[in-house]
């Protein structure tokens, strides 16, 4: 029977995480052995043709602008991979071509360039805008793509690590006049694969497919500290069937943001996220949420699938964030079987989210409807759900079943539900037809 339910009592015990964020790198092993890994590309290059040093100091911007050039001259004739050996491998910016896979070896590491001139500065993306408070631009990012098909980043849990503290501390010191770089960025591209990776300490989000469609993000292990500002883990943008599974993330923003544009910039340009699966999901985001819908959501989120998913340590397991301005719309939102423990909010809605775009309309709302949640336990939560909208946003309701939640502290609890909360007899659903991405196997590579 559905049942949307309340315990008050029971502290449980967390087991302690131990995050092992060092790690030490093998000596270099010669080209041979990364050049047998086999992703059914025709053609194959490793990084060390190209005069790549993977000492940790020495540039590699030119070695992998050299090596991916050389490889778009025969990638359309079956495909091209970039090897990327055992070693350190210093890079600035870098741009991917179609029809290529990015391999990393499992003991290779790229590390992102600590100097702000290696990541060229680009105008702002179309549903965005100019930040005011960022009005130079934005720095592109460490790994980019643009207006391709059929590409895949991969390794055996290989390493890129994005070396974002000088990053974050410019930041908050208010330094820095263009946006920070992200860590892989791919716009406009369909068929797109991401698997198998450790990504460590991006300069601002991880993984931003935006514009896109038709995207596997697989295996992903990303790490950031937990208190670092705006290290999302992965966030579609304006992205179409898009299949999210088996990633561990740790992060001081959102571990997963759906997103689609920015106030008037966003409206216009109309292209929403939808048809988005996200599974099995371990996060932990003290400040953020697991899952957000926003804030920039003004070209709309809709059909967005998450089940199998563990969160501790997180402030919301869902979150839509939104303002007057933002326009857009989140509908058809469904999830399952979650399991959260150490929660804030397990359900929040945010109606007057901050920031703005200059010139931005104050009449958009954005329309909100049909959120249906079920089958989650959830062990000592603050406040079990805090919807905060304004009246225009016509709210539609959200719908929960069969969930429990325990609540700590076991007095005083604040519970805010202003509208929407059906409380007997509901069994929320959850869509039993598949995406077409559900069926899209990885691009594999064996050594
Ligand atoms: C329960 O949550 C509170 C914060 O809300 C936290 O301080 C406490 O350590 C948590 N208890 C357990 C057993 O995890
Ligand atoms: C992507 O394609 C658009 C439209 O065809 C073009 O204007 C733009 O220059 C291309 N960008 C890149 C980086 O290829
Ligand atoms: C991921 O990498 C591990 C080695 O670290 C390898 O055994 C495994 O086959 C890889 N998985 C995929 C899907 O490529
Ligand atoms: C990849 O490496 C991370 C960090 O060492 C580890 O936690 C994770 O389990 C590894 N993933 C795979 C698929 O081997
Ligand atoms: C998303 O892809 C489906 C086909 O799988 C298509 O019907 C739909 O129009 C696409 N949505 C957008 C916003 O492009
Ligand atoms: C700009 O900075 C101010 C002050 O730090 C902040 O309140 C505001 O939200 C920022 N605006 C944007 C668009 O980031
Ligand atoms: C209720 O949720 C629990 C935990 O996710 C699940 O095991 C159970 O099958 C669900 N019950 C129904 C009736 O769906
Ligand atoms: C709860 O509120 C009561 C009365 O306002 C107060 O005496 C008590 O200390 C509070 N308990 C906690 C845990 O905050």
């Amino acid at each position: 029977m559905a049942q949307f339910r309340f315990l008050v009592g029971v502290v449980l015990l967390l087991a302690a995480l131990i995050l092992d964020e060092s790690r030490t790198c093998t000596a270099q092993v010669p080209n041979t052995a990364a050049a047998a890994v086999k992703c059914s590309r025709k053609h194959s290059a490793v990084l060390t043709e190209f005069g790549g040093v993977g000492d940790g100091v020495t540039s590699n911007t030119k070695a992998f602008k050299a090596a991916i050039d050389h490889l778009s001259t025969t990638a359309s004739d079956g495909g091209a991979q970039l090897i990327v050996p055992p070693g350190k491998w210093l890079t600035g910016t870098f741009n991917l071509i179609s029809h290529f896979t990015l391999f990393l070896h499992k003991d290779a590491v790229i590390l992102g360039s600590q100097q702000a001139s290696d990541y060229p500065i680009l105008e702002p993306l179309p549903s965005y805008g100019v930040d005011k408070n960022f009005s130079a631009g934005r720095y592109s990012s460490l790994i980019m793509g643009t207006n391709l098909t059929d590409v895949v980043i991969t390794g055996n849990n290989g390493t890129i690590d994005g070396q974002g503290a000088g990053w974050w501390t410019k930041y908050r010191a208010g330094e820095l006049k263009a946006v920070r770089p992200l860590m892989i960025e791919i716009l406009f591209s369909t068929d797109i694969q991401i698997f198998n990776l450790t990504l460590l300490n991006s300069p601002s989000w991880f993984v931003h497919p935006v514009y896109s469609s038709n995207i596997i993000i697989q295996g992903l292990t990303i790490l950031a500290p937990v208190d670092t500002p705006n290290t999302d883990g992965i966030d579609p943008d304006s992205c179409n069937n898009t299949r999210i599974e088996d990633n561990f993330i740790v992060s001081g923003d959102d571990c997963i943001a759906i997103k689609s544009g920015f106030d008037q910039y966003g409206i216009k340009m109309g292209i929403p996220s939808e048809h988005i699966i996200i599974r099995r999901l371990t996060c932990i985001s003290p400040d953020s949420a697991t899952i957000a819908l926003g804030s920039e959501l003004s070209g709309g989120i809709k059909d967005v699938r998450a089940e199998d998913v563990t969160s501790l340590h997180t402030q919301a397991a869902i979150r839509v964030k939104t303002a007057a301005g933002r326009g857009g719309f989140v509908q058809d939102i469904f999830t399952r079987r979650f399991v959260l423990k150490t929660i804030r909010y397990v359900f929040r809605v945010n109606g007057m989210y901050k920031s703005h775009a200059e010139g931005f309309d104050p009449n958009a709302m954005t329309k909100l409807g049909s959120i249906n949640c079920r089958d989650m336990v959830a062990e000592n939560v603050t406040t079990a759900a805090q919807i905060e909208t304004l009246p225009e946003n016509n709210f539609k309701g959200i719908c929960m079943s069969n969930t429990t939640m325990t609540l700590f502290p076991l007095l005083n609890i604040t519970y805010n539900v202003v509208s929407g909360l059906k409380s007997n007899n509901i069994d929320c659903p959850y869509p039993e037809d598949k995406l077409p991405i559900e069926d899209v196997p990885l691009k594999t590579c064996s050594l």
